[in-house]
């Protein structure tokens, strides 16, 4: 499936130019909302951020949006009988925001079907880990507590499972030996800022194809010897 079919970036105003409209939910911080907001706005993705979302009132990532004169919006799911109804309520800000692709940024609610079916092949997700290692909360624990010694970030299509759908990308980090759940979320995350606005500018290209659980990327190029060993030896 070629997704620019589906959800073609519509040209802005006056350029002529592809361009994306990108929805973003948030629950905490939001530094990787800002991240693809900084990447928007120095034009190096074609794409801008049309509304966030959160589910958290104090969510910092709020603050973040309104600097930028993002339009926001609060939704608490407690206010809501259940996940159904809570996604359609975002259904209808993000449709009234014209929204083409809705990137989960730090949002710590599982999506139904409802979101799902909105926006099929729509939803991008990133995850502080190696999918499919250490899905769910706290990845970065998980990894350092699990001695692995490597580790990374994941951005991946948003499907029925937590942290299950295909994935679109991914970058490595090392873990050392005196690493902490905070200092390993440090060196991902800086990791994170770079590769969520990087998918995104080819989603708004229209560079990327879904066959079945394998997320091709045209024109990529493939990295010929970039590997990481860790420790070096
Ligand atoms: C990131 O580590 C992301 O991978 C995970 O939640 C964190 C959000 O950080 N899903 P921020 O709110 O973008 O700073």
């Amino acid at each position: 499936m070629n997704l620019s079919d589906q959800s073609p970036a519509k040209a802005a105003p006056g350029t002529g130019k592809r361009f994306l409209k990108v929805g973003v939910l948030v629950s905490g911080n939001g530094s990787n909302l800002q991240s693809i907001i900084d990447h928007c706005e120095a034009g190096s993705i074609p794409a801008g951020v049309a509304c966030v979302i959160s589910n958290k009132a104090d969510a910092f990532a709020l603050e973040r949006a309104r600097n930028h004169s993002i339009p926001c919006a609060v939704l608490d799911h407690k206010n809501f009988p259940d996940r159904e109804s809570f996604d359609a309520a975002m259904v209808r800000i993000l449709r009234e925001h014209s929204v083409q692709l809705v990137a989960l940024a730090g949002f710590n609610r599982i999506v139904s079907p409802v979101m799902l079916e909105a926006f099929p092949m729509a939803i991008l997700n990133i995850h502080p880990a190696l999918l499919p290692a250490f899905p769910g909360n706290r990845a970065q624990r998980q990894a350092v507590e699990h001695g692995v010694k490597i580790a990374g970030c994941t951005v991946h299509f948003v499907d029925s499972g937590t942290d299950s759908g295909p994935i679109i990308s991914q970058a490595a980090v090392p873990v050392f030996g005196n690493d902490t759940e905070e200092t390993l979320s440090r060196r991902i995350l800086k990791e994170e800022h770079k590769i969520y606005p990087t998918v995104i500018r080819l989603y708004a290209e229209g560079k990327i194809r879904v066959e079945g659980r394998r997320v091709l990327i045209s024109q990529a190029q493939e990295p010929v010897d970039l590997f990481l060993e860790n420790p070096p030896l």
